[in-house]
C-alpha cells in the first residue's frame, strides 16, 4: 500500500488510500523536536489490520444514526446496524474501507495537496443515490491541514462526512491525552440518551457542567466528575454545538499540550464537533512505539453535523438532494 506525503518547511502528513487514513503527522514543537501526534501504528501491515477508523474519513453518515432508520420524503430506509442498535460511520463497510483514488493536485493555497475521490453506488450499504465525493487533503505554508469535502448526490440521500485522527500532541505512545488543554466555542452540548445509545435529541446549555470548555481546562477535570453523561460513556464521546453557526469557516477548539506546548486550533464550517476521549482503549493494543493504546491516548475532535440529525427535525440538515452539493471543511492548524 502506497503512503502519500504532504510536506511543508515544519510538517509531514502521511496518508494511505485505504480510508484515506492519516497515519501520522510529524511536528516540531517550540525546540524543533518532532513528535509524531496521531494515534495509529508502526507499520502499515498492523494499519490494515488495526482500528480502521484511526485517521480515517468516514461516512456516507459519520456518528451515530438509531435503529439505523431514516425517512426522505415519505420513504424508509434501513441501515445496517454495526453499533449495538444504531448505525455508525456508514456501517459495515463504510467509507473508511474503501480504497479511495488519489491523485496530486496543485492548488494555489497549498505547498502541497491530493484529491481523494470515491463513487458510492446507488443503494451502497443501503443508501439511496449514487454519491460522488472528494475530498481534498492540503497543506499550507503556515502549517494548516485543511480537509475539503465536497460531495454530490442522484438521489435525496442523507449525508454526514468527517475524519477521525486521535490527536496527542506529545506524540503518540506517550502516554494519555488527558492532560490536554481544551477550549470549545460551544455554548451548548447534545447530551447522550442511555436507551438510545446517542443523542437524545436535546440541546443543552454546557454552562454548570463538565461539558463548558468556553474557558479553557484539562480534558481530565471534565472526565473525573460523576456527572452521569460523563459516566455513561466513561469519558466524553459527545457532540457539541458550536456557537454562532453559519456556515462560514470559524475556530471551533483549541487543544494544547501543556508538556510539550505544542497546540492545535480547529476550524469548520459545520455546526458540530464530536470530542471522543477513546474510552474503548484499554490497552490491549500494541500502538506506535510499541506503547499500549491506553484510554485517550488521543483525542478525537471530529467537525460534522449532528449525530441522528436524519431523525430530527430541529437538528441542523442532513439530507442532499440531486443538483445540490455537500460541502465541509475542517482545518488542524499546528501551531
Ligand atoms: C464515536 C465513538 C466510537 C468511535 C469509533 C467515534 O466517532 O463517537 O462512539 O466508538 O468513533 O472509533
Amino acid at each position: 500500500m502506497q503512503v502519500y506525503t504532504l510536506k511543508n518547511k515544519s510538517i509531514e502528513i502521511d496518508f494511505i488510500a485505504r480510508g484515506g487514513q492519516i497515519i501520522s503527522i510529524k511536528v516540531p514543537d517550540a525546540k524543533g523536536n518532532v513528535a509524531d501526534v496521531v494515534v495509529g501504528y508502526d507499520t502499515i501491515e498492523e494499519t490494515l489490520n488495526g482500528d480502521a477508523y484511526f485517521g480515517a474519513l468516514c461516512g456516507r453518515y459519520a456518528n451515530r444514526i438509531v435503529n439505523g432508520e431514516f425517512e426522505i420524503e415519505g420513504e424508509k430506509f434501513q441501515l445496517d446496524c454495526n453499533n449495538e442498535t444504531n448505525h455508525l460511520h456508514g456501517g459495515v463497510d463504510g467509507f473508511n474501507r474503501r480504497n479511495w483514488k488519489v491523485s496530486a493536485v496543485e492548488i494555489d493555497r497549498y505547498v502541497q495537496a491530493y484529491q481523494l475521490s470515491l463513487v458510492s453506488e446507488d443503494g451502497d450499504q443501503n443508501y439511496p443515490g449514487k454519491l460522488e465525493v472528494s475530498v481534498i487533503y492540503g497543506l499550507t505554508d503556515d502549517n494548516q491541514f485543511v480537509i475539503a469535502y465536497e460531495a454530490q448526490t442522484s438521489k435525496s440521500t442523507v449525508i454526514n462526512l468527517t475524519s477521525h485522527p486521535y490527536f496527542n500532541l506529545n506524540g503518540a505512545g506517550n502516554g494519555s491525552a488527558m492532560n490536554h488543554e481544551l477550549l470549545l466555542n460551544a455554548s451548548n452540548y447534545t447530551p447522550i440518551s442511555a436507551e438510545l445509545g446517542t443523542t437524545s435529541g436535546d440541546i443543552v446549555l454546557v454552562k454548570d457542567t463538565p461539558f463548558d470548555f468556553t474557558n479553557t481546562k484539562t480534558v481530565e477535570s471534565a472526565c473525573k466528575t460523576d456527572h452521569e453523561q460523563i459516566r455513561m460513556f466513561d469519558g466524553i464521546d459527545h457532540n457539541f454545538v458550536l456557537d454562532d453557526f453559519d456556515g462560514t469557516i470559524k475556530l471551533a477548539g483549541v487543544l494544547s499540550d501543556p508538556e510539550s506546548g505544542r497546540k492545535m486550533e480547529v476550524y469548520t464550517d459545520q455546526p458540530g464537533i464530536q470530542i471522543y476521549t477513546g474510552a474503548h482503549f484499554d490497552g490491549s493494543e500494541i500502538g506506535k512505539k510499541g506503547a499500549p493504546i491506553i484510554q485517550c491516548a488521543g483525542l478525537a475532535m471530529e467537525t460534522q453535523i449532528f449525530p441522528n440529525s436524519p431523525n430530527y427535525e430541529h437538528f441542523p440538515n442532513a439530507i442532499l438532494r440531486p443538483g445540490e452539493k455537500y460541502k465541509h471543511v475542517c482545518i488542524y492548524k499546528f501551531c
